[in-house]
């Protein structure tokens, strides 16, 4: 069985990218009003000029929540794999991995165009281009003609849309499908009505915060 995580060239970019995700510190120190008002639930700037002010930060998933990312792709051979929130592309890289064994494709969202640009060369550089399309723009608009049957989710952008980007695709994702969504912890405030949605048993989901990072929920499509 192919395992493409353990690629070099995949293992020597994600290495590089976790590495200067550690520069994020610096826009956190240098933001905090800002990032205050986020953790708050506070009312931001528009989504696209808050993605243009945040264009050199990665926020990256950790090692271990892209690892679990693939190993969840592998184990349920998913071949349509779907990602709000792109950034440099490091989760992408870890769902393209698993995509080039099981012979799938991720479509991936981004909404600032220098983020988007930097992800294609990323992924190109640790060889996984062909299994990946990132789509420029909004993701309730880009991702809405994805077709069915969606195998696996990663719900990453900015927090509001989680429940309305998920809303939009659950009908598409198949039974057994998985819909992983970060920082359920940080966001707690903002993100409660998208656990309480997922974790209520009513919406055809079952789902549980997992402890990994700042809280990694995990829910399957029953
Ligand atoms: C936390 S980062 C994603 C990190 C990425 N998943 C990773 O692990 O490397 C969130 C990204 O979502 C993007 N984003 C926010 N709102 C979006 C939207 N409505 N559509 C597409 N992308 C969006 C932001 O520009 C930002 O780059």
């Amino acid at each position: 069985m192919p395992n493409s995580l353990d690629d070099p060239r995949v293992r020597a970019t994600l290495e590089r990218l976790h590495g200067a995700a550690r520069g994020d510190l610096r826009f956190f120190v240098t933001h905090l009003p800002l990032m205050a008002g986020m953790l708050l639930g506070r009312k931001g700037p528009p989504a696209a000029e808050l993605a243009h002010t945040m264009r050199e930060v990665y926020v990256p998933l950790s090692r271990a929540q892209g690892r679990f990312l693939f190993l969840v792709a592998r184990s349920i051979g998913a071949r349509r794999l779907v990602e709000f929130g792109t950034s440099f592309g490091v989760s992408t890289i870890y769902a393209a991995a698993a995509a080039r064994d099981t012979g799938g494709l991720v479509i991936g969202s981004e909404l600032e165009p220098s983020k988007r640009e930097r992800a294609l060369a990323n992924l190109r550089e640790a060889g996984l281009a062909a299994q990946v399309d990132v789509r420029l723009g909004d993701a309730l608009d880009t991702l809405r003609d994805v077709p069915s049957p969606i195998d696996l989710v990663l719900l990453d952008g900015w927090k509001d849309l989680y429940l309305p980007v998920l809303q939009m695709l659950a009908p598409k994702i198949r039974p057994g499908g998985v819909v992983l969504a970060d920082n359920i912890k940080t966001f707690r405030r903002s993100l409660a009505p998208y656990v309480e949605w997922v974790q209520s048993g009513r919406n055809g989901f079952s789902s549980v915060t997992l402890p990994l990072k700042d809280g990694f929920e995990y829910s399957v499509r029953l």
